[in-house]
């Protein structure tokens, strides 16, 4: 007999316990990757955090049970990540895929390591310099596969403040690809598509 998959309901206990001090360290984490980005755009390391990027996540826990016919179905959709960055952490099951020079890629799990990924609004506000990955899960016989993802996104309220391409990164040979939004505007946009393997930004490009 199959053991007892563990009940939704326990779950969040223990999530419950570990997110305060987990969520602090990757607010702190995600403020250093946005210097870092900062800096390799050419930008005062502070420019990214001053916009706005580094002030909340929003989290996602997923369990994905054991599946027996992977090959019927998918774990999550590709798709790519209404976030800034998202800070991924995957336990040893693996199954993440990443799009990567037009191959679907492996992110195979490495004990301790976190997973960063470039989301739609870091795509937009560095205007293509850096590009939100496309990715997927796949589903798996062996499981449950638990992962939490922590989405650089500005907060719990989607925001009002608009977000548009950097303006010193424009120039006259590269000018903005996407007009401005609101994270707002975004979010709706991105919730009323669904996951369906197109990319929500393409919809707001000039
Ligand atoms: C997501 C996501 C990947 C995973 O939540 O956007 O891509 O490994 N999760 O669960
Ligand atoms: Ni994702």
């Amino acid at each position: 007999m199959a053991p007892n998959p563990p009940q939704p309901h326990e779950l969040p206990a223990t999530c419950r316990d570990m997110w305060p001090e987990y969520s602090r360290q990757v607010l702190k984490l995600g403020a250093r990757v946005f210097e870092l980005i900062s800096e390799a755009l050419g930008l005062d390391p502070s420019h990214l955090t001053d916009l706005g990027c580094a002030e909340g996540i929003q989290a996602l826990a997923h369990y994905y049970p054991a599946c027996p016919q992977p090959e019927l179905t998918i774990g999550t959709t590709e798709h790519t990540d209404n976030s800034f960055i998202t800070i991924l952490l995957q336990d040893h099951v693996g199954g993440l895929q990443v799009l990567y020079q037009n191959q679907w890629t492996d992110v195979t799990p490495i004990p301790g390591a976190l997973v960063v990924n470039a989301g739609d609004y870091l795509q937009l506000i560095t205007n293509d310099k850096f590009v939100s990955a496309q990715h997927k899960v796949l589903a798996n016989k062996i499981g449950p596969r638990v992962s939490v993802a922590a989405f650089f996104s500005t907060g719990r309220q989607p925001t009002l403040k608009v977000f548009e391409p950097i303006k010193e990164l424009l120039s006259e040979d590269d000018p903005a690809k996407y007009r401005a939004i609101t994270v707002k505007e975004y979010v709706e946009y991105y919730n009323g598509k669904g996951l369906d393997g197109t990319s929500a930004l393409s919809h707001f490009k000039i």
